[in-house]
């Protein structure tokens, strides 16, 4: 494992071979320069501080091989077209989820949702924006609660409404998977977004809403989950997007499971291709928005 400062090292061991055959690409390809320390450890995923040979701040999304809950993953990845035919092989599940978030993170994007850019996945591995200063990352709105309620959950139900006129819910909107960046709330962690199609979908959507509402409540702002869910379903269907967007995100999917890609048990030597590998060169986070926060790229 390649390291820059000594008191940056991360033990190679906290990694199964997988992940470090993973890690070991990713800085053989020169789109990471180091992984540097941890920022957060959960059940599901690990997340990174990286860094890139020009100094840029990246953020390393690691889903964990031995803990992850396949179960419950699997029922996000139902009836999703993108991702048919996945096997129930833990790995090209963790596989399947992890070009899930990226590929919802590329969608979010496009729908002018704040979050954070996502640049590349491969196997477990995804690599994001960096959403912090000086190499620390922002706090969540769990932690740090919010300075302008009003205009943050109007800011939060918007990006819901966004993703939504995209064809996509999130599905874990609550206040652990917002970040309180310089430019207002950032949504991230959007492995379990379903398509609008998902059987589930606009269960999710409500209870999406009925989170932000409920956190909410404490700022005595008047929310309501219901008029809030109708305001975003209605819309929808007065401008009449619905069928289009369902269309555009039916399309099959560019990375099919076992095409290589999915670097299950087999690409032990991590070998495939990295999915979004065209974004490596001169990638820039934040791109594509003009409100990205103004500290992802520098310390
Ligand atoms: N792009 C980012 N920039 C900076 N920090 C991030 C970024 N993405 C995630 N984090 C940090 O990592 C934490 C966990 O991220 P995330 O919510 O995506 O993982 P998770 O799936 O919830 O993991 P687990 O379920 O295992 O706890 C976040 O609360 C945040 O502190
Ligand atoms: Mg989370």
């Amino acid at each position: 494992m390649k390291v820059t400062k000594p008191e940056r090292k991360i033990e190679t061991g906290v990694f199964d071979r997988h992940t470090l055959l993973v890690i070991s690409k990713f800085l053989k390809k020169r789109v990471i320069e180091s992984l540097d320390y941890p920022i957060s450890t959960g059940k599901e995923a690990d997340v990174f501080h990286a860094t890139t040979l020009d100094g840029r701040n990246l953020a390393v999304k690691i889903f964990r091989i031995e803990t992850s809950t396949f179960r419950a993953m699997e029922d996000y990845l139902v009836s999703d077209p993108r991702f048919k035919g996945i096997s129930d092989n833990k790995f090209d599940i963790i596989n399947a989820w992890t070009r899930k978030e990226f590929k919802n993170l590329q969608i979010m994007e496009e729908a002018g949702v704040h979050s954070p850019h996502p640049l590349i996945c491969h196997a477990n591995v995804l690599i994001m924006e960096f959403l912090g200063v000086g190499g620390m990352a922002y706090s969540t709105l769990f932690q740090a609660g919010s300075l302008a309620p009003e205009s943050d959950a109007r800011s939060i139900l918007d990006d819901i409404a966004r993703m939504y006129r995209a064809g996509l819910v999130h599905a874990d909107i609550s206040e652990y998977n917002i970040m309180m960046t310089d430019k207002g709330p950032y949504i991230i962690d959007a492995g379990q977004g379903v398509l609008i199609k998902h059987p589930k979908a606009h269960e999710f959507l409500r209870r999406d809403i009925d989170n932000i509402v409920r956190y909410f409540r404490k700022y005595s702002l008047g929310l309501d989950t219901e008029t809030e869910y109708q305001k975003i379903i209605s819309e929808e269907i007065e401008h009449g997007k619905l069928r289009r967007r369902k269309k555009k995100f039916q399309r099959e999917p560019e990375t099919p499971a076992g095409d290589g890609t999915g670097g299950g048990a087999d690409d032990e030597e991590g070998e495939g291709d990295i999915v979004g590998a065209g974004e490596i060169e001169g990638a820039d986070a934040g791109a594509g928005r003009d409100d990205a926060p103004e500290n992802v790229d520098g310390e």
